[in-house]
């Protein structure tokens, strides 16, 4: 996601989906429904893998503990993904955003409709991806920093807007923290990565995601990777739903009490010329409850130029650059173009064929 509307083509409106399973729980419009074997692709889930997700302590990482940097090396290396602790966010604070988050897909749809999303725009309350088939989800998109990026009439009434504020500001912390120890892990000074910005963009989506009474024949969120450079996820405590790709399979990541699950995005992937794995990632939904995310992102000013970092290619074997030079904005532009299929877009647009 960007910064600016204009990058955002027109899309049709859409079905709010908490709406349709209100008004009958027993009913899923064909375009949701996905070829079976989509989601059974599953079949080799492994559960048990789930506990091997890497498990980062922030607090080790912002004193420079060595021993915590390798595990964060080998965990954007290994996985892309990782569960992170003591990261130092008040429960009060996650506590709010989370009952007036709730409080907020509760109102009447006419209320949360105040703040809807414009055609050509991705900020507001809406619907989630438009794909060929529909995802299970509405969600609320914000960009919240830098502040003249804010777009207030599409932010939501208070209290979940203070909530949104105050929750976004320790994540504006924690997103430069992460960054510096990133930047230390590929060898550069240690705001090297938050000067490649040249401006800390960081987008906001807070997703609702029903039950569906056929979860097996729905998607919450279809697979996809992150197209910034980082992404810090809170989840619900007690509905699973995420799952990431780890070697061909379909890994459920568990919520784990006070811990977010932060991913590396597909910039960080070129910038690290493929060490680090921007992973596909999914939501699946349940019979019985609806779950609620908070994504942070975070991606650089869409002037610019992503590339590899020289020092990442001649760790690479052979020296070579894998990606080709793209404006951060031209990525978004070319990537939003295509069919979202999983992470075929980072190929078709930055890789360079060999
Ligand atoms: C996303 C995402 C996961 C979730 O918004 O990009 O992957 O659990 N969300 O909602
Ligand atoms: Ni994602």
């Amino acid at each position: 996601m960007g910064s600016n509307s204009a990058l955002y083509d027109p899309c049709p409106p859409l079905p709010n989906v908490q709406e349709m399973v209100r008004s009958d729980p027993f009913q899923v419009p064909e375009r949701y429904i996905r070829d079976e074997k989509d989601i059974a692709n599953d079949a080799g889930l492994c559960s048990q893998l789930s506990s091997e997700v890497p498990i980062i302590d922030f607090s080790l990482l912002s004193n420079g503990n060595k021993e915590e940097l390798h595990k964060l090396d080998q965990a954007c290396e290994e996985w892309g993904f990782f569960q992170m602790v003591n990261h130092g966010v008040a429960t009060e604070i996650t506590k709010g955003l989370k009952d007036s988050a709730l409080k907020f897909f509760e109102l009447p749809l006419e209320e949360k409709n105040q703040i809807a999303m414009p055609p050509n725009d991705i900020q507001g309350y809406g619907h989630s991806h438009v794909d060929q088939v529909l995802d299970w989800s509405d969600k609320l998109v914000l960009v919240v920093y830098p502040q003249q990026h804010r777009k207030l009439d599409v932010w939501p009434p208070s209290p979940f807007k203070e909530a949104i504020e105050t929750y976004s500001s320790e994540l504006g912390r924690i997103g430069e923290e992460l960054l510096r120890s990133v930047s230390l892990i590929m060898g550069m000074e240690k705001d090297a990565l938050l000067l490649l910005h040249q401006e800390l963009v960081q987008p906001m989506s807070v997703a609702y995601y029903p039950p569906c009474f056929m979860p097996d024949k729905v998607m919450g969120l279809s697979p996809h990777s992150d197209k910034g450079t980082l992404g810090v996820l809170m989840q619900e405590e007690d509905v699973p739903g995420l799952q990431i790709k780890h070697k061909e399979k379909w890994v459920p990541i568990k919520p784990l009490p006070n811990a977010f699950v932060v991913n590396v995005g597909d910039i960080i992937e070129i910038w690290s010329n493929g060490k680090y794995k921007s992973i596909e990632h999914r939501v699946v939904t349940n019979k019985s409850k609806a779950r609620i995310s908070y994504s942070t992102f975070y991606i650089p000013h869409r002037n610019v130029d992503i590339e590899p970092l020289d020092q990442m290619v001649l760790e690479t074997p052979g020296s070579l650059p894998l990606y080709k030079k793209v404006t951060y904005g031209d990525y978004l532009k070319q990537t939003q173009k295509m069919k979202k299929e999983g992470k075929a877009h980072v190929t078709e647009v930055a890789k360079i064929a060999n």
